[in-house]
């Protein structure tokens, strides 16, 4: 195979995958890492840039990984998506204390925001700069993280100016999930965008996670949420796509389902006018979060298998490019 990358630069998608912290430690001609430069101009940290691994006392940052995949690459002329400066998980035990006053917090997300969001100025192009934030089994819609307790739910706003001004450039997103279709909550995250804008709040981006499971994917619906957030001046972008398989359904069956609706996904976002980014939650099936996430009920969500061969939805999303 010839690998994806050629295809997507000259469409002028942003196409790649999330990196597992493992990668860090292999030679330039390990496999995992020849998958990234054939296919890839586009990587996002998994879980190394997240603040639990940035800041894990107060005041006290480690770069050096997130350094190390900016500079891989950056000597790949590859892009590096922002992943993630506010969010109610993996966040430092510091961080998260509803005992702290609104200054004192607000002032944390400020310090953790300029930091990072200056250190890579202008190399990292777009932040997801509030995650998951939206939870619709709360009466107000609103997660009751530790930012919306101490904070209140202006965070959010506050979250995006303090990223804006560190980089006016940057492209900035808010991301969650189940809120690709139309339903209560993308309705909610629609809600939340909408007055972001209308308050002049420097929000560029919806992310649109994509944790699916074969069967359940409404196209239509996908399709419908991206115009709508296109008529709010946003784009809206895949940013965690994986499409777990029920284990009691594998087979060469669901894995054709599975390259159907990849390629599928792959076809909306390159007729989307407000779409330009489609990005895979991890390389190959080995190391997917989803697996040990579903308690083993959801497998092999990926586009490479676990030996790292391509698997019908890789050969599916390279017709469709
Ligand atoms: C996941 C990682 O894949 C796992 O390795 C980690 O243990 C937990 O986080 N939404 C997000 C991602 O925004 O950061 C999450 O990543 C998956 C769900």
């Amino acid at each position: 195979y010839h690998g994806l990358r050629k295809a997507a630069d000259k469409k002028g998608l942003n196409f790649g995958f999330a990196v597992h912290t493992s990668f860090f430690n292999m030679s330039a001609d390990d496999p995992y890492v020849k998958i990234l430069k054939e296919n890839a101009n586009t990587l996002v940290a998994e879980n190394i840039m997240k603040p639990v691994y940035i800041q894990p006392e107060r005041g006290v940052f480690h770069f050096e990984l997130a350094d190390q995949l900016i500079n891989f690459a950056e000597a790949n002329d590859m892009k590096v998506r922002g992943h993630c400066l506010v969010w109610h998980q993996q966040i430092p035990y510091w961080m998260n204390d509803t005992t702290l006053s609104r200054q004192e917090l607000l002032q944390i997300m400020k310090d953790h925001i300029t930091t990072v969001v200056s250190r890579y100025k202008g190399r990292i192009k777009e932040w997801d700069v509030v995650n998951e934030a939206i939870d619709v089994e709360e009466e107000d819609n609103f997660r009751k993280s530790v930012w919306y307790r101490v904070i209140g739910p202006d965070y959010i706003d506050s979250a995006f100016v303090y990223a804006h001004r560190s980089d006016p450039d940057a492209i900035l997103y808010y991301n969650d999930y189940d809120a690709e279709g139309m339903n209560e909550k993308s309705d909610a995250v629609y809600e939340l965008a909408s007055k972001l804008v209308k308050n002049n709040i420097p929000i560029h981006a919806i992310g649109l996670q994509s944790h699916f499971t074969v069967d359940q994917i409404d196209l239509d619906e996908i399709k419908q949420n991206i115009k709508r957030i296109g008529d709010l001046g946003l784009m809206a972008n895949i940013t965690e796509l994986d499409i777990g398989i029920p284990s009691n359904d594998f087979g060469p069956q669901a894995l054709e389902k599975q390259a159907h609706y990849y390629g599928a996904l792959m076809q909306m976002i390159l007729e989307s006018e407000n779409s330009n980014s489609f990005i895979v939650w991890g390389e190959h099936d080995g190391l997917s979060w989803i697996p040990g996430f579903t308690e083993g009920k959801k497998v092999a969500p990926l586009i490479f298998d676990s030996a790292l061969n391509p698997k019908p939805a890789y050969y599916r999303l390279l017709e469709v490019l």
